[in-house]
């Protein structure tokens, strides 16, 4: 993996670090960084290792992506100009500005850049968890992938469906969370202690991921399988069926990936 140099050394910035370097698809001295607080690029570099810092040209110069890391909010345009002059042939650009589209950022880059927009995903430290990714016509899978897959597994989209992306699955883990800690405060409810709970809860969520992986069936067979004539996991599905579990959850999703499109558009 050639240098990787990030503009904006914000949380999400960190976050790829520390995965990549624990993953080991980056090595410290090939990460350089820049963010307008000073302060920053002195924590990261004294966290993780990296060399002192480089003159700013020379580091983007030497890179084989550079990585936007700044807010939608920050001032892009500045920073797509400064830039331009001291890309190397062939190096791409990694956007991880939420909202911001390919066309946008190649008006202000110039045309003939290889640009990747990512959505990352916020699993970074696990390896699980999918980043979306859509490039433009100059960029190809090649030159990004061994750098994505330090920080969690890779989705190639059309630009199109980011969005969708952005709701589904990376606010993902929200919906996750949510349901962990409802499933947990039934076990409490009905007696448990709550560490006992949790305990409970996590094996049955990673154990059913990989009952699903192992048996390759879809969830409703082995709800089939799970639920004898009149027992008890019937029982307790006659309740959820007659929620709002299903429409609720799906409707979260939708309200996401709205969001998502407001956002976008007010860039
Ligand atoms: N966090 C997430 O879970 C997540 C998920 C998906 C996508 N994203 C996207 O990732 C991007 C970064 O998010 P974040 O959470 O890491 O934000 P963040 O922590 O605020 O990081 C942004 C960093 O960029 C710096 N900066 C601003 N303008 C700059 C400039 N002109 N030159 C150099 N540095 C500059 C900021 O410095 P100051 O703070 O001093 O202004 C800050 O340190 C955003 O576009 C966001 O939409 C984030």
């Amino acid at each position: 993996m050639a240098n990787v140099h990030f503009i904006g050394a914000g949380q999400m910035a960190e976050a790829i670090i520390r995965a990549s370097l624990a993953a080991g698809t980056l090595r410290a001295e090939e990460i350089s960084l820049e963010d307008i607080d000073p302060n920053r690029i002195a924590l990261l570099t004294e966290r993780y290792g990296l060399a002192a810092e480089p003159l700013r040209e020379d580091a983007l110069h030497e890179a084989a992506l550079v990585v936007l890391g700044i807010r939608p909010q920050d001032d892009l345009a500045s920073v797509a100009a400064r830039i331009r002059p001291h890309l190397s042939a062939g190096a791409t650009v990694v956007s991880l500005i939420a909202g911001v589209t390919l066309q946008k950022l190649e008006t202000l880059l110039g045309t003939g850049i290889p640009v990747a927009r990512v959505i990352p995903n916020t699993l970074t430290d696990t390896g699980f968890g999918y980043s979306g990714v859509t490039l433009n016509a100059q960029a190809t899978s090649e030159q990004v992938e061994s750098f994505l897959t330090g920080f969690g597994k890779v989705l190639y989209l059309p630009e199109r469906l980011i969005d969708i992306f952005t709701g589904f699955g990376v606010a993902g883990p929200n919906y996750i969370y949510y349901f962990i800690e409802s499933f947990t405060d039934a076990g409490v409810l009905a007696g448990l202690s709550r560490a006992q709970a949790t305990e409970v809860v996590l094996e049955n969520l990673l154990g059913s991921v990989e009952m699903l992986r192992l048996s390759q069936k879809h969830p409703r067979q082995l709800l089939d399988i799970n639920n004898s004539p009149a027992g008890v996991g019937i029982h307790g599905l006659y309740e959820l069926n007659n929620s709002d579990f299903a429409a609720g959850l799906q409707r979260s999703v939708l309200a996401a990936v709205k969001r998502t499109r407001e956002l976008g558009e007010t860039e």
